[in-house]
């Protein structure tokens, strides 16, 4: 297969950024696109040009570090999936294909295709933990669980905090991020003590790092690579309202 390619190039946060122009040519559907874009490197390279920056960690959908925007949707076309799992047979031979990074305020860019998404590691550090000695792992049963709450915790612990929601959002919100990570933490009796503490800092971590609030939009459901439903910030929105109005009358987390 052949493909024209879009790519964005830019040398540094500071100096403006544009699309230029790629061919890659006598390429097996069963490549994926970061494949696809190590071959274009490697022509890059031997023709004596300036390698496109791209991260890429895992390669299998587990790390969140590939976090590229395909023809204007993050994580490209092939949902649920991270762009590391997309591969060449989703598109049509002699397509052409924009590649950008993600665009998100919070996310500054740092070159080509690879941003900056530490603000989503500073909101995790905000209270996304819990603080109580775990210790070694117990016995499955000494602690009873719902199994109910068990599979919701478990399917909020499945976001690999790729900011494929932020980058989604037309208002940049990270609010399925942060209540996968406090709907994980907070269903589960050894994180339930800090819940309301937890949720005022990361929400107000997330505010002060620039991220939009939740409009609906449903966009961050359509891409998240994990399939984290957006009911979850439904529970985040009904959770710092209690939070927020136990702190009004005097609580202290
Ligand atoms: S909620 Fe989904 S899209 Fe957002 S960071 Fe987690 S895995 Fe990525
Ligand atoms: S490289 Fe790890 S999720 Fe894509």
């Amino acid at each position: 297969m052949n493909f024209k390619l879009k790519i964005w190039r830019q040398k540094n946060r500071k100096s403006p950024g544009k699309l230029v122009d790629y061919d890659v040519r006598d390429i097996s559907p069963d490549t994926s696109f970061l494949e696809m874009l190590d071959i274009l490197n490697d022509n890059l390279i031997r023709s004596g040009g300036e390698p496109v920056a791209f991260d890429s960690d895992c390669r299998e959908g587990i790390c969140g570090t590939c976090s590229l925007t395909v023809n204007g949707e993050a994580q490209g076309p092939d949902h649920p999936g991270a762009v590391c799992e997309l591969y060449m047979r989703k598109f049509r031979d002699g397509e052409t294909i924009t590649v950008e990074p993600f665009r998100v305020g919070s996310f500054p860019i740092i070159k080509d295709l690879t941003v900056d998404r530490s603000a989503l590691d500073r909101i995790v550090q905000a209270g996304g933990f819990i603080s109580a000695r775990a210790g070694s792992a117990p016995e499955a049963n000494t602690i009873l669980v719902p199994k109910h709450n068990a599979d919701l915790a478990m399917d909020a612990a499945a976001c690999i905090g790729c900011g494929a929601c932020a980058a989604a959002c037309p208002n940049s919100s990270a609010m399925l991020f942060v209540s996968a990570k406090t709907g994980h933490l907070g269903l589960l009796p050894q994180g339930k003590a800090e819940k309301y503490r937890r949720i005022l800092k990361m929400v107000r971590t997330m505010d002060k790092e620039g991220f939009g609030n939740c409009s609906n939009y449903y966009a961050c459901e359509a891409v998240c690579p994990a399939g984290i439903p957006a009911a979850f910030i439904a529970r985040l929105n009904r959770e710092y309202t209690v939070a927020a109005a136990r702190e009004s009358v005097g609580a202290t987390y």
